[in-house]
């Protein structure tokens, strides 16, 4: 266990995606490589300070080599981050557009999920425990730091959208146009591929998780730009840069948190 959960403050994680393989303003006091019992975790997890507030941080594409979101270790991420006394989560993820005001550029709180994935490792309960845990998921999000996130962006007139619905599909491949225009239907907002299994590991080790999502593209079939990493780079760059900054604004207010 860490001193600050010791002390009883939160201890704040963030994993990184697609644009956001280093926190820049990171100042790093230390690296943890450990493997957990589900295997090691995409990259060793960074201790820095941010603005002077200390925080973990985890690439989830990992590095040299990047990870495809179906085959990130997403038990052994969690694990990891528990392992280190990380009892606030932040989760950045890069998305696709669908609803019409989730334009590219945009930062999004989402409140809700639908998982679209399928066969990845999505459970800590391997029923080897002898009792089935059925945790409760009704709202994926923890509200608490989603309304801390809204606050902070803001605060520091971040635009943002306060709301949304985060679908996760398979991957690696974008979706079609007609697959979009399902995943509309459904009532989704915006597209990715990383958001689960993860919000719903960190719920099942009982760590507080909310995302914030960065559209980087509108989703297949809505856009007039090809849908290449090419092509969102600039907006990605952005995105990060204002991420950063919401960070910046956000970690001040979690430090006065207590880690439950
Ligand atoms: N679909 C799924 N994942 C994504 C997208 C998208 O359009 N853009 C960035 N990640």
């Amino acid at each position: 266990m860490n001193t600050n959960t010791e002390r009883g403050a939160a201890n704040v994680g963030v994993i990184g995606g697609t644009g956001i393989s280093q926190l820049s303003g990171l100042v790093r006091v230390g690296e943890h490589d450990r493997e957990t019992v589900y295997g090691a975790p995409s990259r060793p997890i960074e201790e820095g300070l941010l603005n002077g507030q200390r925080l973990f941080f985890l690439h989830r594409h990992g590095s040299p080599k990047a990870i495809p979101p179906h085959l990130i270790n997403y038990r052994a991420n969690i694990a990891a981050l528990r392992d280190l006394g990380v009892t606030h989560l932040i989760a950045i993820n890069a998305v696709g557009g669908i609803g019409a005001d989730m334009q590219p550029g945009r930062l999004v709180v989402p409140d809700q999920l639908i998982d679209y994935t399928w066969g990845r490792e999505h459970t800590f309960d391997d029923g080897h425990n002898g009792s089935l845990q059925h945790i409760d998921f009704t709202q994926p999000y923890d509200r608490a730091l989603r309304l801390a996130i809204i606050d902070a962006a803001s605060n520091a007139g971040i635009p943002h959208q306060a709301y949304g619905v985060h679908a996760i599909t398979q991957g690696p491949r974008l979706e079609t146009a007609a697959e979009v225009q399902r995943l509309a239907r459904d009532g989704c907002d915006i597209v990715g591929m990383t958001g689960m299994p993860e919000a719903a590991l960190a719920r099942e080790c009982g760590i507080r998780y909310a995302s914030i999502c960065m559209v980087v593209n509108a989703a297949a079939g809505l856009g007039d730009l090809p849908l290449t990493l090419a092509a969102m780079h600039d907006i990605l760059q952005r995105e990060a840069s204002a991420v950063r900054n919401l960070l910046g604004e956000l970690l001040p207010r979690l430090s006065t948190w207590g880690p439950k």
